[in-house]
């Protein structure tokens, strides 16, 4: 995993246009939930296409510590669950490494049943907060001890006795609304929660697959969402879409790189996802959109990107939750359009993998970008498509997506920009760097600049 591993500095250097086809790997979100809902399902799940990161192979070694048998078979992953509520307890403590969606969402699968599970993970999963999903947990009866602050290391001890409860989320988090589903299933009766802002609804399309009865009804406060407990989840085949938010860097790439125009077959454009593609289209980028059909109950599409000359926008801070991941990508790509990029509403971005407002405005200033911090937010004074310089090197923090933005734009500046650490990719994108390497990208260990 990438903690505690050497630091691997790379550097990317302005590039001829990019070329041919990306495939990229499976979505992050969707492998999470698949090998955890395969778990809580009696009998065998198989799943394609699964995301073969060190986030998703945390969450496999935390499904056979709670008992469920999980392998590999070719290109297929099998797993024989334990059923809802059968999980045993751990007799180590689980690594989630650097994933803030594995450990929330293990927490809350095993938080209604009466085991207890100590956690742990990198010094950035170390850093994030736990409090968001403790809250709502304590509802049902679960309890906890951990650092000050609701810190990493954490026990929890799962509720004897479950009781339902009704949740209205404080912020827009599709991992606290799935901890709070998850937690439901084990306990008797309807479990809601309500969002305010709607978030990525993985959870409640997946659970609807397995068998579990999600309702969702419009209320005053938002949308609520109904979970009957204690289902018999039925075995199935989980074909996992391809990432959004992975193809958001080759597509990035190929929009900054002039004469560029690459192919990025099969990506899930769910509206809950796809917000960067809609804010890419209004900056003026030229993305095609082939064969839009359903696979794997997710809407994908195969997307065609050229170089585009592109304008700064004001993003409306309502898409926000379906974008999530993508601003520090965004912001680079701003640096390369005509005018100014108003980013706001998005301070969810300082709970990240590193705190994502500051590392990218210290990595664009690091290049001769000219950028505001909003506590909420950046703006980006765009240099227009061959005005920025680079030459920088960017602090990554052990942020897959940083690490990932400022290598895409290295591909496009006057300058080099080298990254301090390229490990953390292969949380998400194991394959970023041939991948890219594959299109034309000039990606190299010599960081001389
Ligand atoms: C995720 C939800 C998002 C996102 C993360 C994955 C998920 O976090 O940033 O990468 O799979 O549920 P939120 O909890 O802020 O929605």
């Amino acid at each position: 995993m990438s903690h505690g591993t050497e630091p691997k500095p790379l550097t990317a250097r302005r590039s001829p246009g990019l070329s041919g086809t990306a495939i990229i790997p499976g979505d992050k979100s969707v492998s999470h939930r698949a090998l955890i809902f395969g778990a809580l399902t009696v009998g065998e799940t198989r799943i394609s296409g699964l995301l073969e990161g060190e986030d998703i192979l945390a969450t496999a070694a935390a499904m056979r510590a709670f008992g469920a048998s999980v392998k590999r078979e070719d290109e297929t992953w099998v797993i024989h669950g334990v059923g809802v509520g059968g999980f045993g307890e751990p007799d180590d403590v689980i690594d989630c490494g650097n994933a803030g969606t594995g450990v929330r969402l293990i927490m809350g699968s095993m938080a209604t049943t009466p085991i207890t599970a100590t956690f742990t993970g990198d010094a950035s999963l170390r850093r994030r907060p736990m409090g968001r999903i403790l809250d709502p947990l304590a509802l049902f009866g679960t309890r906890f001890m951990g650092r000050d602050g609701g810190l990493l290391p954490l026990t929890v001890k799962g509720a004897m006795n479950p009781v339902p409860i009704e949740y209205t989320l404080p912020m827009a988090s599709a991992q606290v609304k799935s901890a709070v589903l998850l937690a439901g299933l084990n306990a008797p009766g309807e479990t809601i929660v309500i969002e305010p802002e709607a978030t990525r609804d993985h959870t409640e399309r997946m659970l609807r697959g397995v068998g579990a009865s999600v309702v969702g009804e419009d209320l005053p406060e938002g949308q609520g969402i109904r979970l009957t407990g204690q289902p018999e989840l039925v075995p199935s085949e989980i074909a996992v879409p391809r990432d959004p938010s992975s193809a958001a860097f080759p597509v990035a790439a190929a929009l900054m790189v002039p004469g560029s125009e690459i192919f990025v077959p099969n990506i899930s454009l769910n509206p809950t996802r796809a917000g960067l593609y809609q804010t890419l289209a209004d900056m003026g980028a030229d993305i095609g959109r082939e064969g839009a059909r359903e696979e794997g109950g997710e809407p994908v599409a195969d997307l065609r990107v050229r170089h585009s000359a592109l304008t700064g926008i004001e993003v409306p801070p309502e898409r926000a939750p379906s974008m999530i991941d993508e601003y520090p990508m965004l912001a680079c790509i701003a640096a390369f359009a005509e005018g100014t990029t108003v980013m706001r509403g998005i301070e969810e971005l300082r709970v990240k993998e590193s705190d994502r407002i500051a590392a990218t405005v210290a990595g664009l200033r690091a290049n001769g970008v000219d950028v505001e911090e909003h506590q909420d937010g950046m703006t980006v004074h765009g240099r227009g498509a061959d005005g920025v310089p680079g030459g920088g090197t960017v602090e990554t923090h052990i942020d897959h997506r940083i690490a990932m933005s400022f290598l895409c734009m290295g591909l496009a500046t006057k300058e080099p920009i080298t990254v301090d650490d390229a490990s953390p990719i292969a949380t998400s994108f194991p394959q970023f760097e041939r991948l890219m390497a594959e299109l034309g990208a000039v990606l190299t260990r010599d960081n001389r600049k």
